[in-house]
């Protein structure tokens, strides 16, 4: 299936792509949003990890050119390395997650609606995947993966019933032995193993530390003036961006008791506006159902 780029047209009026505004595209995927950035004249630096996304970044490339766009095959826990080299950005998008041509693609391994290795990994070249981790850890450390990555009900049990069937090859292999494991899931309710798929990309593609590291690189990056688009995908994952925005963001004046007009140094950055996909958008484009995205502006040096 063709990537659709999700909530475009907030994240265009968030980031205000413009001629003489660099946009950084740390989840470059498909390219869908960094063509309508490239289209309303902005120069494009992206990033992506996968040897895929990268390939079509070279056709895009050659359709516009280096002075408007470059691509970096990079996680975007390096974002400070690459802007250190390309210049700071006046917008910065992180569209977190997979794109639908990595879930599609069996090979793969992020899908249990298919049978294909238990890989998991975005870039395919490096690290461990799904299967080390799945036949090698012991019990008590699988347990935890699936409690903290995925939010999984019932963890142990998963984990037990992963033990039992060991060795585990593909996708497949995996989802059954989910769904021995755990009660027959209600009509209509979520596939039994998507947590449990959810948990084991985190751990393989360390997705909690990279955010982390991304975002604590955000004011080496971004201009005074400049705004971050993070979108998210499930609960775990947003909480960290809501708590980073909230952590940084200018306190409502009356929650911290302060005069009209005292700025706090600590506080250098506004939130934006929080915004979900329309039930338009989500009937048109259905993995867009759990999106949220969060934005900030930055107002000034962060003080240490
Ligand atoms: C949801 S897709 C982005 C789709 C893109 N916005 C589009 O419209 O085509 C997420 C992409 O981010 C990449 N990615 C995920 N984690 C990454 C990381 N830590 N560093 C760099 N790229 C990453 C994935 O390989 C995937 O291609």
């Amino acid at each position: 299936m063709e990537h659709v780029p999700v909530l475009l047209e907030a994240i265009l009026s968030m980031l205000q792509p413009a001629p003489g505004r660099t946009v950084y595209d740390a989840t470059f995927g498909r390219g869908g949003h960094t063509r309508a950035f490239l289209q309303r004249g902005a120069r494009v630096v992206a990033l992506d990890v996968d040897p895929a996304a990268e390939a079509e970044a070279q056709k895009l490339l050659a359709e516009v050119g280096p002075d408007r766009f470059c691509f970096h095959r990079a996680n975007f826990s390096d974002l400070e390395k690459v802007a250190a080299k390309e210049g700071q950005a006046d917008g910065l998008l992180l569209d977190l997650g997979i794109s639908s041509p990595q879930v599609d693609q069996a090979e793969r391994g992020f899908s249990f609606q298919q049978s294909g290795p238990l890989d998991m990994r975005m870039d395919p070249t490096s690290g461990t995947t799904a299967a080390d981790l799945v036949n090698n850890l012991s019990e008590p450390e699988l347990r935890n993966l699936l409690r903290e990555g995925g939010e999984d009900r019932d963890p142990g049990r998963i984990a037990r019933g992963i033990v039992r069937a060991r060795p585990l090859a593909t996708t497949l292999d995996l989802a059954t032995a989910v769904c021995r494991a755990t009660r027959p899931a209600r009509p209509g309710a979520k596939h039994p193993a998507t947590r449990t798929f959810l948990a084991l990309r985190r751990a393989v593609n360390r997705e909690g530390e990279t955010l982390e590291k991304a975002l604590s690189a955000v004011p080496k990056i971004l201009k005074v003036g400049g705004r971050m688009a993070v979108l998210t995908y499930h609960s775990a994952e947003d909480r960290v961006v809501k708590h980073w925005i909230r952590g940084h963001a200018e306190e409502e004046k009356r929650e911290m008791g302060m005069a009209f007009g005292q700025a706090n140094p600590e506080r250098w950055v506004k939130a934006l506006e929080e915004v979900v996909p329309s039930e338009e958008e989500i009937s048109i484009n259905p993995r867009a159902r759990s999106a949220r995205l969060r934005g900030a502006e930055r107002l000034q040096e962060e003080k240490k």
